[in-house]
């Protein structure tokens, strides 16, 4: 059998269920990418701060006095303790709860309670550990590689197409938060949820509302070297679900978008772990983080432009209600394919075109992986795996 074009080959069963490879991933991918950690919506006013978790470290992100971005592993340089809890209020120092070493916000340390008993306190060498931080489009990564190629230039062509729905100025809608790791836990590995993301091609079988509404034929994805980006057309049948008829009426676009974003439905994906859902009436910036080798939470929040109208509000809230349907659904699928995957012997089936930003993802694991993983792969493929 012939195929027109390449669609890559999925990943062997070893890397949804090894638990070496998910402690290696955890520098190998995590540590040297660009994590989700916020939104500039989080850090209103100087001395804000949020504690979000990247690479299985917590990274302390506050905004500045002068407005900018200082990001620092939340431990304090005396004795490890951890410095702030999610949810502090802000405030013009950051001072360790242990001992009460206080640092600016830029990480210096300002001193120490009875500091005269430290012979050997040298504060300009004892700031908080420094890690890289940047705003894309209004959403705040970090990234603890300190010689990591800026975000914005790893992901060329991506602002372009997705800009106008994101910004500085966006309003959270609801209560969850980027941050929120307990907002939603799915049981697979982190690679199981972020494949199921990845592909439309279980659309049509397991997800009867979306096939309702969305018109699956013109369902198309873009592969660049570190993202991906999808796009599908809201159908203009009615829907014979009452709630999504309604959406198809309603379905109205935010201040700032084109006349070509009113009836789409677009998603992208930035390697490894970061999914932002672009619809015409909200955002969804989320991101897909490893509880252990077959468990992820997926913490994320949803963002509207300011001036939003009560039209598309409405529309929103419809689209929120059908967005947690198709979530229960993919837990499912996910927890199902964990299950699956984990059975010995096993070894994935041929892509289909459907699913070529599958291969894509496998391809970018693998190369991350590929100085440990050779050691591995020949034990542990036994129908011959894949690469
Ligand atoms: S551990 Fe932070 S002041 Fe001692
Ligand atoms: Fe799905």
């Amino acid at each position: 059998m012939t195929t027109a074009a390449a669609t890559g080959a999925a990943l062997a069963a070893r890397f949804y269920t090894d638990p070496r490879i998910a402690e290696w991933e955890t520098d190998r991918v995590f540590g040297s990418s660009w994590q989700l950690v916020g939104h500039e919506s989080d850090l209103p006013r100087p001395g804000a701060r949020i504690v979000a978790p990247v690479a299985g470290r917590e990274v302390l992100v506050v905004r500045t006095e002068d407005g900018g971005l200082a990001g620092h592993l939340n431990v304090c340089r005396h004795r490890g303790s951890r410095l702030v809890a999610a949810a502090e209020p802000a405030g013009k120092a950051i001072r360790c709860p242990y001992h009460g070493w206080t640092y600016r916000l830029d990480g210096s340390l300002v001193g120490a309670p009875e500091s005269r008993t430290i012979p050997c306190l040298d504060k300009p060498k004892l700031g908080l550990f420094g890690v890289r931080v940047e705003s894309f489009l209004g959403l705040l990564f970090a990234n603890l590689d300190p010689h990591a190629v800026p975000l914005h230039q790893r992901v060329p062509g991506l602002a372009d197409l997705i800009g106008r729905y994101l910004g500085a100025d966006l309003e959270p809608v609801g209560r969850y938060r980027i941050q929120d790791t307990a907002t939603e836990a799915q049981d697979a590995n982190w690679k199981v949820v972020v494949d199921n993301y990845l592909e439309g091609y279980h659309v049509p079988v397991a997800h009867p509302g979306l096939m309702r509404l969305l018109d699956y034929q013109r369902y198309t994805a873009t592969i660049r070297e570190s993202y991906v980006y999808f796009e599908v057309p809201i159908r203009d049948k009615p829907s014979s679900n009452r709630r999504e008829r309604l959406y198809q009426r309603l379905a109205s676009p935010m201040p700032g978008l084109r006349p070509e974003d009113h009836r789409m439905w677009r998603y992208a994906v930035i390697y490894p772990n970061t999914l932002i859902d672009l619809y015409p009436d909200h955002v969804i910036a989320w991101s897909v983080h490893p509880l252990g080798v077959s468990r992820s939470a997926l913490p994320g929040a949803f963002y509207a432009k300011p001036g939003t109208s009560w039209r598309t509000r409405l529309a929103q809230r419809l689209n929120i209600k059908i967005g947690w349907i198709t979530n229960d659904e993919d837990a499912e699928l996910v927890a199902r394919v964990q299950r699956g995957v984990s059975t010995p012997g096993w070894s994935p089936g041929p892509l289909s075109q459907r699913e070529t930003a599958v291969g894509w993802f496998a391809d970018r694991i693998r190369a991350d992986l590929a100085p440990m993983d050779a050691a591995l792969a020949p034990g542990q493929a036994p129908q011959g795996g894949t690469r």
